[in-house]
């Protein structure tokens, strides 16, 4: 499963990208404003650090004016992937985009029947968002599974990318049920390196050693 940082912090996507774990970063308007600053020299940063797909998210919401966002947005670098929210403009612009050969993410997918509808117009990517179903008591990993079902049973190049992400169980889930992709914040992309018994094991081999090294040294 692919591992993107939903973020537009280059500090984060800095610290994270050198691991060699990061397939993408997926940000969104609310993601970028939080940065402050020019957009465009922000999104060509990342585009530059990750060499892998960025979503980058329209803001206008009627058609001509998605298509003309669409469109500037991946003047910005080939690693762009223009996100569109889930809307009858949204899936329009899906459809013409993806047959100028720009890639999309359809976001705010809350049901499979979008999920189904996305993939229909040629998304490459569907963003279903799982915490925000989880906070009004829905399952959220519940739809990952049934979107899987769905696509399994078509031959839909679309990759289903598990947005909202608020933890490392939604993680496990994901892969295991076979999900292309999980989009998650930094900070949950760094709890998934932490076990203690990993933390206690350490420190026990480096102890065993060190003691090793100096009843060697003694003897000698
Ligand atoms: O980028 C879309 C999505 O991942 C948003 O997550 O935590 O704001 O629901 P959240």
């Amino acid at each position: 499963m692919k591992i993107f940082i939903d973020s537009g912090n280059l500090k984060d996507i800095e610290a994270l990208v050198p691991l060699g774990i990061i397939d993408g970063i997926t940000t969104n308007p609310s993601l970028l404003a939080k940065e402050g600053g020019d957009y465009r020299q922000i999104l060509k940063r990342i585009c530059d650090l990750v060499q892998g797909p960025v979503s980058a998210e329209v803001v206008a919401t009627e058609f001509e004016g998605m298509m003309r966002e669409g469109r500037d947005l991946a003047k910005i670098d080939e690693h762009i992937v223009v996100k569109v929210p889930f809307t009858r403009d949204g899936v329009k612009a899906c459809k013409k985009l993806s047959e100028e050969g720009i890639r999309v993410n359809v976001t705010l997918i809350f049901s499979p029947t979008q999920a189904l509808l996305a993939a229909k117009v040629g998304a490459t990517f569907v963003s279903p968002f799982v915490g925000r179903l989880d906070d009004v008591a829905t399952s959220g990993m519940s739809l990952i599974h049934e979107i899987v079902e769905i696509f399994n049973n078509y031959e839909f190049t679309t990759e289903i990318l598990v947005a909202s992400t608020r933890g490392p169980m939604h993680i496990v889930e994901a892969a295991r049920m076979g999900a292309d992709i999980c989009t998650c914040p930094a900070a949950v992309i760094d709890s998934l390196f932490n076990h203690p018994l990993t933390d206690v094991g350490l420190k026990k081999f480096i102890a065993d050693w060190e003691k090793a090294q100096a009843a060697l040294a003694g003897k000698a």
